[in-house]
């Protein structure tokens, strides 16, 4: 990155692709992907949504960055600046997050158990998959080491806020294509174990009884989590972005890279569930449990095992950083607080509502201690905080930023800032301007209205 104007810009286009997607890539896609469209129905609930992330994950990911770009300041700053009114949109972002950093950093600490497990410990993850992750969580006693690597990646996630991105900016510059390669080959590893056939048919086979509310609920929080929107992250990234750079180009690209990451883990991961027999059961065991079947079965399976949770860690932390620098930003630049202050108090709460997160997966359940649904053993405390981002906080931060851009500010204005004044070609410009003021807000507000009729309650 360079300076211009006091005001840092990625030195390449390529830089800004990278952080985009880096930020959009990680946990989302490769664990919380493929069990959502297991638990949805697979292949109905793969087009339901590639059409969200088509209409409503391209439209929102526009709004974001030409709001970003137009005026060069951090999501609160930004909107304040084109109308002040609204730039509390801002601040619900920011609590989004904050929601979403306090379990994310837990998860992907348990990447990094993963790490360790396949260079310590491999014959005992592939023993039996499925005990292993629940032990992990606290089947047999306390989970320390979960929540050990948990804290790990909390802290790591701050030290490289507080020290600057531009490392593991240079670093995604190599490890993201290897991961987007090793996808693509443990995918075709998978597709082709003895059994997965079915995993196939699961999720090619498209029987749209199986979708109702939920389940669109469910494809829209993914889709705008997964691409990192509904909380202001790629406003703040595009306000980096110099004049020059063409914002649909990136729009399409970030969106695709995304969404083909996300394909590519469903299907790795649902075709091994079927090959293998390991039905992930609570604690979204998906990515971990599952996984050790198609690593079993390939030769050095525990060294590819070992890089793919290497670059899950990687691909995780580059959205982590993502995340917490949202939050800590708007301490600091919002609240005027220092910003090792804004950080430590970050880290302290993160680690309370961490705890109590990994918590309630397993080792609360087995011991009574939280309340567990009827007859069901359910991890009701990480539930609700992923019903409460993915369902309602995300889709409404979505829906007032397009209601912003759409009624607010103004398609046009929007348009003008994608195309650079109409230097760039944006042929769908009418498309947009239709699909930001009327499709989005309708069709985000009723799902969100729906979700809430229809009960937040999973099928
Ligand atoms: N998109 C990331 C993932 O799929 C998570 C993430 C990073 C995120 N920044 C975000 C989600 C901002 C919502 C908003 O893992």
């Amino acid at each position: 990155m360079s300076t211009t104007e006091n005001r840092v810009e990625f030195s390449s286009k390529l830089g800004f692709i990278l952080s985009a997607a880096g930020s959009a890539v990680g946990l989302g896609n490769i664990w919380k992907f493929p069990g959502k469209a297991y638990a949805c129905g697979g292949g109905a609930f793969l087009i339901i949504y590639l059409i969200i992330v088509a209409v409503v994950g391209t439209s929102v990911m526009m709004a974001e960055f030409t709001i970003g770009r137009k005026t060069h300041k951090g999501a609160v700053g930004a909107l304040r600046e084109l109308n002040s009114k609204y730039a509390w949109i801002g601040g619900l972002g920011v609590l989004t997050g904050f929601i979403i950093v306090c379990y994310y950093c837990q998860v992907g600490g348990w990447a990094m158990y993963y790490i360790a497990a396949y260079i310590t410990d491999v014959k005992t993850v592939w023993a039996d998959p499925m005990a292993y992750f629940l032990n992990m969580l606290g089947a047999n006693g306390l989970p320390i080491g979960a929540l050990g690597w948990g804290f790990v990646f909390m802290v790591l996630t701050a030290w490289i806020i507080s020290h600057g991105t531009a490392g593991i900016e240079k670093m995604s510059t190599i490890l993201m294509p290897v991961l987007f390669v090793m996808l693509i080959g443990l995918m075709i590893r998978s597709c082709t174990l003895p059994g997965a056939d079915e995993g196939l048919k699961y999720m090619l086979h498209v029987d749209f009884s199986t979708i109702n509310g939920t389940a669109i609920l469910t494809a829209l929080g993914q889709a705008f989590f997964s691409l990192s929107l509904g909380m202001g992250v790629m406003i703040t990234y595009a306000s980096y972005l110099s004049r020059e750079d063409n914002l649909v180009s990136n729009t399409a690209i970030v969106c695709t890279l995304d969404t083909l990451v996300a394909l590519f883990a469903g299907f790795m991961i649902i075709p091994a569930v079927f090959a293998t027999g390991i039905a992930p059961g609570m604690g979204g065991a998906f990515g971990f449990a599952t996984l050790a079947g198609v690593f079993m079965a390939i030769p050095g399976g525990q060294f590819i095992g070992m890089l793919f949770y290497f670059l899950l860690f990687f691909a995780a932390i580059t959205s982590s950083t993502s995340i917490l620098e949202g939050c800590v930003a708007f301490l600091t630049e919002e609240k005027g607080m220092q910003r090792k202050t804004a950080l430590i108090g970050c880290c302290v709460i993160m680690e309370i509502v961490g705890i109590l997160y990994v918590l309630s997966q397993v080792y609360m359940n087995l011991k009574g201690i939280w309340i567990s649904r009827e007859g069901l053993q359910y991890p009701i405390f990480g539930d609700f905080l992923e019903y409460l981002t993915d369902r309602l906080l995300l889709p409404l931060g979505a829906f007032v930023t397009t209601f912003f851009v759409g009624w607010v500010w103004g398609p046009q204005n929007s348009i003008k800032e994608a195309t650079g004044d109409g230097r760039n070609k944006f042929a769908l410009a009418p498309a947009y301007a239709f699909i930001v003021k009327f499709i989005d807000p309708i069709a985000i507000g009723a799902i969100i209205v729906a979700g809430m009729v229809f009960g937040m309650a999973i099928s």
